[in-house]
C-alpha cells in the first residue's frame, strides 16, 4: 500500500512531498555479484527500477526526478560494462519515444552528451523534441555528468559572456549562477537518495544539493521499490529544514 495517496503532477509540497528528488542509483554491481550474475545484469535490473520509480514519482505528484546514470568518471569501467549501460539507455529511449507523450513523462538529459554515439545522440534529440510538446512530470537523466565539470563549464560560459562584453564579473550572483548549469531552470532537489549504503555524494549535483536532505539506505538500487521510496519520503517529512537559520518550530 502506497504511503502517499496518488495526486496530480504539480501538487508536490502538499503533505510534505518534495517537488524534486535526486537519486544516485548505486549498488547494481553488488546486487548482481550476490546472485552470481555479471555486473551488467545489475544495471539491467537497475534500469527496470528506474522505470518503476519514475512512474511512481509521477503518480505521487512530484514534479522532477533526477538520476545519476553515468558519470564523467564511469568511462574508467571495463568497455563491456560501459557498452551495456549505453545499450540500456538506447533501449529505454527507444521505448520512451513511443510512450512518453501517452504517459506524460518528459525526459531531459544533464551532462555532456556530445561525446556519445551518433545513434544515442539522435535518440536524445528525438526525446528532447517530444519533451518540448508535453507538460507534466519530468525525469532528468544525468549522462556523462560530473558536478565539478558542470560548475567549471558554467564558469566558462559566464567568463565568455564577460569577454564578449555582455556581462561584468560583479553581476554574477548566487541566484544567476544556476542559469549557467546543465540543470538551468530546475528547482534544487529537496531530497537526495543514495541506495547502496555509501556515505558520499560522488560528484553529483554539487551546487544543487547544497541544502538537500540526504537519505542513505543499504538497500541496493535494483531492490529499491515503491515501499523504499515511501520510507524515504516519510523520513523526509520528519526533517526540519533550516537552511542555516533557526527552526520555525522553536
Ligand atoms: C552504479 O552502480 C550504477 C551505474 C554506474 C550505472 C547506472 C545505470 C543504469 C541503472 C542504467 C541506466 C538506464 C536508465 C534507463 C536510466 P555500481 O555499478 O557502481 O554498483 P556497485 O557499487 O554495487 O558496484
Amino acid at each position: 500500500m502506497a504511503f502517499f495517496s496518488q495526486k496530480q503532477t504539480g501538487q508536490a509540497e502538499v503533505s510534505g512531498l518534495p517537488r524534486h528528488v535526486a537519486v544516485i542509483m548505486d549498488g547494481n554491481g553488488r546486487w548482481a555479484q550476490r546472485r552470481g550474475l555479471p555486473r551488467t545484469a545489475g544495471h539491467k535490473a537497475g534500469a527496470e527500477t528506474f522505470r518503476t520509480i519514475a512512474t511512481y514519482c509521477k503518480d505521487l505528484g512530484m514534479d522532477y526526478l533526477t538520476v545519476y546514470a553515468f558519470s564523467t568518471e564511469n568511462w574508467k569501467r571495463p568497455q563491456g560494462e560501459v557498452d551495456a549501460i549505453m545499450s540500456l539507455l538506447d533501449q529505454y529511449l527507444h521505448e520512451s519515444i513511443e510512450t512518453m507523450a501517452r504517459d506524460n513523462i518528459r525526459l531531459r538529459f544533464l551532462g555532456d552528451v556530445s561525446v556519445l554515439s551518433p545513434r544515442l545522440r539522435a535518440l536524445i534529440e528525438e526525446t528532447d523534441e517530444i519533451t518540448r510538446h508535453i507538460e507534466g512530470f519530468q525525469a532528468n537523466i544525468c549522462l556523462n555528468y560530473g558536478g565539478r565539470d558542470e560548475i567549471v563549464r558554467a564558469a566558462r560560459r559566464f567568463a565568455r559572456e564577460c569577454v564578449d562584453g555582455k556581462k561584468t564579473p560583479e553581476e554574477l550572483s548566487e541566484a544567476d549562477f544556476p542559469g549557467y548549469l546543465w540543470s538551468a531552470g530546475l528547482p534544487d532537489p529537496e531530497l537526495l537518495i543514495r541506495p547502496g549504503g555509501e556515505l558520499r555524494v560522488s560528484n553529483f549535483l554539487l551546487w544543487q544539493c547544497a541544502y538537500s536532505e540526504i537519505y542513505v539506505t543499504d538497500t541496493l538500487w535494483p531492490d529499491f521499490g515503491k515501499a523504499e521510496l515511501d520510507e524515504a519520503l516519510a523520513w523526509y517529512r520528519t526533517r526540519d529544514r533550516r537552511f542555516g537559520g533557526l527552526s520555525a518550530k522553536k
